[in-house]
């Protein structure tokens, strides 16, 4: 089993929202995926589950505060990834959860930039800044109102007729965190 911890000390970067759809997406790869949520505002599509350790995934969907846990859940972790969006404000919480992250695990940490603007200058100048300090810009998630309307629909943004663009990036998401798990690069 692989477990997944999604962690920004910052809330409503889209630490569910990637929670939710990347469950999804190693679902419809035909894998077997176990959900659990330690943010008492809950919120996600899913809900915590028995936790069962037979499962090829466990996503961690974690709540947007500086939690006494989040290193001995980033212990747990075979991958930490951090969503942000692409905002200057953004990116102090977003450094400093890598930095718990990265004292309290080996394993790799990635930063998932949500609602990203290919076509804004912030956003692009934001990656090149992130990748500047050394840091792995795993996907980019898209700015999609069809993810609200999925999450408020109980399901994967793939079954939303205006979700396609949406459902290609956590296609790539899930992608890249094979690769970077099965030890090559991205
Ligand atoms: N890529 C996106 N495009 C549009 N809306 C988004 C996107 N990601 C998240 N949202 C919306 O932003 C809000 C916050 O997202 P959420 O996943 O709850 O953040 P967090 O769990 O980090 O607090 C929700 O209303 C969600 O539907
Ligand atoms: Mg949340």
């Amino acid at each position: 089993m692989l477990t997944i911890l999604i962690a920004n000390q910052k809330g409503g970067v889209g630490k569910t929202t990637i929670a939710d759809e990347l469950a999804f997406e190693l679902e419809r790869r035909g894998a077997s995926v176990s959900f659990i949520t330690t943010d008492p505002q809950g919120g996600s599509v899913h809900e915590t589950d028995d936790g069962d350790e037979e499962r090829d995934w466990r996503i961690v969907d974690t709540p947007g505060v500086l939690a006494d846990a989040l290193p001995e859940w980033c212990e747990a972790a075979d991958m930490v990834l951090v969503p942000m969006l692409p905002s200057p404000r953004d990116i102090e919480p977003t450094l400093r959860t890598i930095e718990v992250a990265r004292k309290s695990t080996s394993a790799p940490v990635a930063v998932v930039v949500n609602q990203y603007n290919p076509y804004g200058v912030l956003d692009r100048q934001l990656a090149e800044y992130l990748a500047g300090e050394g840091e792995r810009v795993i996907a980019k998630i898209p700015k999609a109102v069809a993810l609200a309307q999925a999450a408020a629909g109980g399901c994967s943004v793939a079954e939303l007729r205006n979700g396609r663009h949406a459902a290609e990036a956590f296609a790539r998401l899930a992608d890249g965190i094979e690769a970077v798990l099965d030890g090559g690069n991205i």
